[in-house]
């Protein structure tokens, strides 16, 4: 099989399935308690509907779009997600070359299996843009210098992520987790053993308890709204904020409204509306919900910061659904992970974001769209997705 045999982002899950390690596979693949979120992320999609036009010249598809300023190829990036190297060898470095081919924006994890200066060293043009994605830890001097090397290393964002300050229950992963700590005859999940010098997490320790809550051993749980100037403080002027993680009407309308009290400028330049892809709390609402709530209910932050989203995307209906309803952006999370899978690497990335660029062209010239300042609620009827 090659990446050219994927027809779709399904085909690309399903292969992963068969060619990850049981260990990398559960943590990719998990969520939270019983994945209703992660599960919903996806389905509420099919409660928008579209409303096509007809009779228009859509021989030119235009998808060029833009994120905090950095012009891209579409209106996707790559979602910050830890430990690409369990899929492959690359790892985050097969990502960044697929998305310079691609023009498309990677962040960076902060718990990335490369380090951010070395990941970025597979950029495929001098110009080809980065984030990178801060959980900040308890040991704040950590994040200090992490902060530094990214700043010299070139980052023109930081993405602050909010929705984890522990991890959420994900059980398949723990499964997994306990299974391979008895097979190596550990006793339980407070002892430890290091995590294999291939994912590339150097000091940090693995228990039992699967990978997710072994990473997350020294980020903060304690962050507030006044630690953003914090982080402000921490970074060049031109440096992008970026929240990830609201997942409510209510949050978005304060990240608006935080400025710097030296300058009265705003501190947030955009906002990721996002529950992990389903891996923080169970029953957190699907993003594409919190969009539609923002579009009805306070319209104006739309044009106060950039409004992005991710979880569940697989299609490029999905991606054209969320931008009908005022996303700038849209993330992808596992499929990314998932296409590095079976020794696919690069290609298999480039794959995924080729399939998707299909898709949204397709989907807008049946729309009767031609570029992407054209779509807009017009575009769709929300009844159903309106009376969840
Ligand atoms: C994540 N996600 C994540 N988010 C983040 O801010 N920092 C991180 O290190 C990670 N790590 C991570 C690992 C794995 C295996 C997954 C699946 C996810 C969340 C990620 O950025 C994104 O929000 C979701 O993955 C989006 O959902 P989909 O596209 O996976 O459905």
């Amino acid at each position: 099989e090659t990446p050219a045999d994927m027809i779709n982002i399904a085909d690309f899950e399903e292969h992963a399935s068969r060619t990850l390690s049981k260990k990398a596979w559960a943590y990719y693949f998990s969520a939270s308690d019983d994945l209703y979120s992660k599960n919903f992320n996806h389905d509420v999609f099919a409660k928008v509907m579209f409303r096509p036009r007809i009779f228009r010249d859509v021989t030119k598809v235009d998808t060029s779009s833009s994120i905090f300023g950095v012009s891209t190829s579409l209106p996707i990036f790559v979602s910050p997600a830890a430990l690409a190297r369990l899929a492959h060898p690359d790892g985050e470095k097969a990502i960044a070359r697929a998305c310079g081919k691609q023009g498309i924006l990677q962040m960076i994890s902060n718990n990335a299996s490369l380090k951010y200066p070395d990941i970025v060293t597979a950029r495929v043009s001098a110009d080809q843009p980065f984030a990178f994605q801060l959980y900040v830890q308890n040991d704040r001097a950590r994040s200090v210098q992490q902060l530094k090397d990214v700043v010299a290393a070139g980052c023109r964002a930081i993405v602050l992520t909010l929705d984890a300050p522990t991890p959420g229950k994900r059980e398949l992963d723990e499964r997994v987790g306990r299974e391979e700590a008895r097979a190596s005859g550990i006793q339980d999940e407070d002892s430890s053993e290091p995590l294999s010098a291939s994912s590339g997490l150097g000091g940090k320790q693995e228990t039992g308890g699967g990978v997710g809550r072994a990473l997350f051993q020294g980020t903060a749980g304690d962050l507030v709204w006044s630690d953003l100037l914090w982080l402000k403080a921490q970074l060049p002027d031109y440096m992008k904020i970026v929240l990830k993680g609201l997942q409510t009407v209510e949050d978005v309308v304060l990240a608006a409204q935080q400025r710097d009290p030296k300058t009265g400028k705003p501190l947030v330049d955009g906002v990721i509306i996002s529950n992990h892809g389903g891996r923080a709390v169970d029953g957190a609402p699907a993003p594409l919900m919190v969009l539609e709530e923002l579009r009805l209910y306070t319209p104006e932050v739309f044009t106060q910061l950039e409004i992005y989203l991710d979880g569940g995307i697989r299609r490029g209906t999905d991606v054209v659904k969320a931008l009908c309803l005022g996303a700038t952006q849209v993330g992808i999370g596992r499929p990314a992970l998932f296409s590095l899978a079976g020794g696919f690497g690069e290609n298999g990335v480039h794959r995924v974001i080729q399939i998707l660029r299909e898709e949204v062209e397709t989907a807008m010239r049946l729309l009767g769209a031609t570029s992407l300042d054209q779509l807009g609620p017009h575009y769709v009827n929300t009844a159903q997705l309106d009376s969840i």
